[in-house]
């Protein structure tokens, strides 16, 4: 049996809680599940909002049965195309044979290639109107948030933005599924790190969105995961996350990533953390990279707007849990920050080489040259890792915007 959620009059909550799967898209851990929503408006025509992963299809019918009784389904509005929300598409169509599929032009083509599917497909266009009899839906297209065919639905009496991945969480919905009903403190945490893991590449489609969606009255959030936004503070607090996070801007703090076999390079990360806590940084987050899920470094990383880097030379080349992180943050085009790095050689030194060269890619403005130790840190190296720390504080609580590809000298 279910009970179902009245999100706002005929609006109800028909998602899903998954607390079994370890990792989102095979990637990223999943400590508390993650929930994948889906919507019923039960008007003069009933519309469906997106569906749930394929392996939650049985509850998923089972929860329509409850809110639809015998009325049948006309529409099938498919904002997002990954599989967490199209994956039980083929099951629900075999029980509600005439639905209208609507989506875009891109959605069709996925339609066709993910699941052989091209009848009965309503192509919309951005600003199109579909009415269900009260109230009236408006298509937003907003691609690369965070596919190409993704789209927002609007409501345009209710002011309710289905608003597919973007403003989205992992982590279940533990009873409470509308923010008024639960504490949603550990979602913040989460929306950042969904964020950078999931959305992090497409800050500039982000901001399209975000500007398209500018003038409109928003009074509910229908995000595909995580909880439904009401409460005011909480839409202006995720819009402006959102708003933030998409332009790369991050708050005051140091991340230092590094990687270390044996404890020397991670000695000259412990120097400059304390040396800029000496300095004033409170938020300092280390990440040993042969330890922490690449996941939450992602996540730190996009919050805080310091960031240096260590890596021992491997194979002539990065670290390889440094590679990967480098790669990681090359590929989610991240931007806008204070960037100091360091590395350590038994007999032939190169990833402080390489750590520039990624700097150099990344526009990051260069705090202090690097430091680099062989076999281990001695007096020389302990002061320039000070000095490191000292300078990437100032740099840190100063109000000083990065400028790209700039270097300080630290004498
Ligand atoms: Fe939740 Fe991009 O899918």
């Amino acid at each position: 049996m279910y009970n179902p959620v009245e999100i706002n009059k005929d609006l109800f909550y028909v998602g899903v809680n998954d607390r079994s799967t370890h990792l989102f898209e095979n990637l990223w851990p999943l400590p508390k599940g993650v929930s994948y929503n889906s919507y019923v408006i039960r008007d003069e025509k009933v519309a469906l909002i997106d569906t749930v992963d394929i392996s939650f299809t049985d509850v998923f019918l089972k929860k329509l049965e409850v809110v639809l009784g015998d009325r049948p389904i006309d529409y099938l509005i498919i904002n997002h195309m990954e599989p967490d929300h199209s994956g039980a598409l083929t099951f629900l169509l075999n029980k509600y044979p005439n639905i209208q599929l609507v989506g875009n032009a891109r959605t069709a083509d996925m339609l066709e290639g993910f699941y052989n599917i091209t009848n009965n497909v309503l192509r919309v266009k951005d600003g199109e109107e579909l009415s269900l009899g009260n109230s009236t839906l408006t298509f937003y297209m907003t691609p690369m948030v965070h596919w190409p065919e993704t789209m927002m639905t609007y409501v345009n009496e209710s002011h309710t933005i289905f608003a597919g991945d973007a403003f989205g969480t992992f982590g279940t919905l533990d009873g409470g599924v509308v923010d008024s009903q639960l504490n949603p403190d550990f979602y913040w945490d989460e929306m950042v790190r969904y964020y950078a893991n999931i959305v992090g590449k497409y800050g500039s489609p982000v901001q399209k969105a975000l500007r398209k969606l500018g003038d409109l009255k928003i009074e509910t959030i229908c995000s595909t995961h995580g909880p439904v936004w009401t409460e005011p503070e909480n839409i202006e607090r995720v819009i402006g996350m959102y708003d933030k996070m998409s332009k790369y801007e991050a708050d005051k703090g140091l991340v230092i990533a590094y990687g270390s076999m044996y404890g020397n390079t991670e000695q000259l990360a412990e120097a400059i953390a304390s040396e800029a806590a000496a300095n004033g940084v409170k938020n300092i987050v280390m990440h040993n990279l042969s330890k922490s899920h690449l996941s939450y470094v992602v996540q730190d990383i996009f919050k805080y707007k310091g960031l240096i880097i260590g890596s021992p030379t491997y194979d002539s080349k990065l670290y390889p849990a440094v590679q990967n992180l480098v790669n990681t943050l090359e590929n989610k085009n991240l931007k806008n920050r204070f960037f100091g790095y360091f590395g350590g050689h038994s007999w032939a030194g190169t990833s402080v080489r390489l750590l520039g060269k990624f700097a150099d890619t990344m526009q990051f403005e260069i705090v202090c040259n690097p430091v680099d130790i062989k076999q281990s840190i001695n007096e020389d190296t302990y002061q320039q890792a000070m000095l490191l720390g000292s300078n990437m504080a100032k740099k840190i609580l100063s109000d000083d915007e990065v400028v790209p590809n700039k270097t300080t000298d630290c004498k």
